[in-house]
């Protein structure tokens, strides 16, 4: 008989449990307002379902916890160090690994390498740390993602593309001796988790050549690009994942990586690169600032946990269940009329702020607003991407963020349909009063990355 069972099921049984505290209303009123209603500063305690972020978040499966009783922490060639650089380049054939203790460590590297004042690097849009790490350098970061990747309901199967002809213009205008890297993040997370064809890279491979410049990979989340191009692109159905996964590290020069998304660990990332004389100075900085580079940031049993997670994130089961249990959630919020951004991506729902809450202003933060009232309600943690996160620019001005998003980011292998269900519940609830929410003003904000420890108070009506 064959297989024509419509549901798609956890391709796991749950080993160990985590509990969930549940709390009240009155206690998640009183636990936001002493965290200055910033989320990042709630005791994780206090959080019912913990929508924050998918980074590191994931739980690991059986075989990763046996690696890291295996991890070895030699100082030196540890033969876990081995086994993290056979599976990295499995998939990822750079002549160069460099490990990290995260994705941003590993971009620090190299923006502190590469860039600098006058000097600009474009990207389909720029994930925070990647942003703020090249404009630490003086560099500019400029967003090129395709015209349909800002329209939020837009239905278009590869959102996150880079517009070529603006990456064209771009260095015609800026001239390629100001552009030391272009960089393509898989998939385009601060644009909702839309997925880049692989004829798109194919393209702007073809445009870096033209001007010698380098490409690089925001790798993070590339397993689900390559189930997204597996499913979406013609001509992929019939592949294997890791093959998707390889030609699209042909068609670059290097990546950076963080293996707290499709590494399926809980700390990790690294720097690859085929450039010798680039590996060199990289290296010479991650000796000064995570480690030798055989471990860079990371304990042996790190490198094991990693270097297990990439050969199960390509399972085609584990990408199938993981892909529709996000668009669950996103397909039942849509047909119940909340605006998310569509189609939805691989690691998370983005629900659009600005088209729910369009009395409050951009400058009034409607996505904060939206995420606050989702934790008093149910206690959601999820993660403004907006105004709060963008619109704070080097020279001090703000503006309006593109878009006002509320990211439920969906953790590994970690909710059930059950816990899902419950979301889909709550956010129904808020967005039935939507017109009562309240816009927040900034009372204390850093000079960068301000939505990490930004406080807020409510805007009185
Ligand atoms: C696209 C993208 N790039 C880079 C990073 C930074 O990685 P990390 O949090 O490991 O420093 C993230 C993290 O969320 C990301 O989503």
């Amino acid at each position: 008989m064959p297989d024509t069972f419509r549901t798609i099921i956890e391709p796991f049984r749950i080993h160990s449990v985590e509990p969930i505290r549940i709390t009240t209303v009155d206690e998640r009123r009183a636990a936001v307002r002493a965290a200055g209603y910033n989320l990042f500063a709630l005791h994780a305690d206090d959080v019912i379902i913990d929508l924050l972020t998918d980074s590191g978040t994931g739980a690991m499966s059986r075989d990763q916890w046996a690696g890291i009783q295996r991890g070895d922490e030699s100082y030196a060639g540890s033969p876990s160090w081995f086994a993290f650089l056979e599976s990295v380049q499995a998939l990822f054939p750079f002549r160069h690994v460099i490990p990290t203790h995260q994705g941003r460590a590993a971009e620090k590297i190299l923006f502190s390498t590469i860039a600098g004042p006058g000097l600009a690097v474009p990207n389909n849009t720029h994930f925070d740390t990647t942003r703020a790490n090249v404009e630490f350098t003086g560099a500019e970061a400029v967003d090129l993602v395709i015209p349909e990747g800002r329209q939020p309901s837009l239905e278009h199967p590869f959102k996150g593309n880079m517009d070529l002809d603006a990456l064209e213009r771009f260095i015609g205008e800026r001239g390629r001796e100001h552009i030391p890297v272009v960089f393509v993040t898989i998939t385009n997370n601060s644009g909702g988790g839309q997925p880049v064809s692989l004829e798109n890279l194919r393209g702007v491979r073809a445009i870096c050549d033209r001007y010698e410049i380098p490409l690089f990979l925001d790798a993070c989340r590339f397993a689900e690009n390559a189930w997204f191009i597996h499913e979406r692109e013609p001509g992929q159905a019939e592949r294997p994942i890791p093959d998707i996964v390889r030609e699209f590290a042909s068609l670059a020069d290097g990546m950076t990586m963080s293996a707290k998304k499709d590494g399926l660990a809980n700390i990790g990332g690294w720097l690859a690169m085929n450039d010798d004389g680039l590996a060199e100075r990289c290296r010479n900085l991650l000796i000064l600032t995570e480690g030798f580079p055989t471990y860079g940031g990371l304990a042996g049993r790190d490198l094991e946990a990693i270097a297990q997670g990439l050969r199960e994130v390509v399972e085609e089961d584990y990408l199938r269940y993981r892909i529709r249990s996000t668009a669950y959630l996103g397909d039942a919020l849509h047909a119940a009329g909340v605006p998310v951004v569509r189609p939805i991506g691989g690691h998370a729902v983005y629900l659009d702020a600005r088209a729910l809450l369009p009395h409050i202003p951009p400058l009034a933060y409607p996505g904060q607003a939206l995420a606050v009232a989702l934790y008093e309600a149910g206690g959601i943690r999820g993660c403004e991407i907006g105004t709060v996160m963008f619109g704070r620019h080097p020279d001090g001005t703000e503006a309006p963020a593109a878009m006002d998003l509320v990211r439920l980011a969906i953790p590994r292998r970690t909710y059930t349909q059950s816990h899902v269900d419950y979301v889909i519940e709550v956010v129904r609830s808020v967005a039935a009063r939507a017109a009562e929410l309240r816009g927040y003003r900034i009372v204390e904000e850093p000079p960068a990355l301000r939505h990490f420890t930004a406080r807020f108070e409510p805007i009185p009506t």
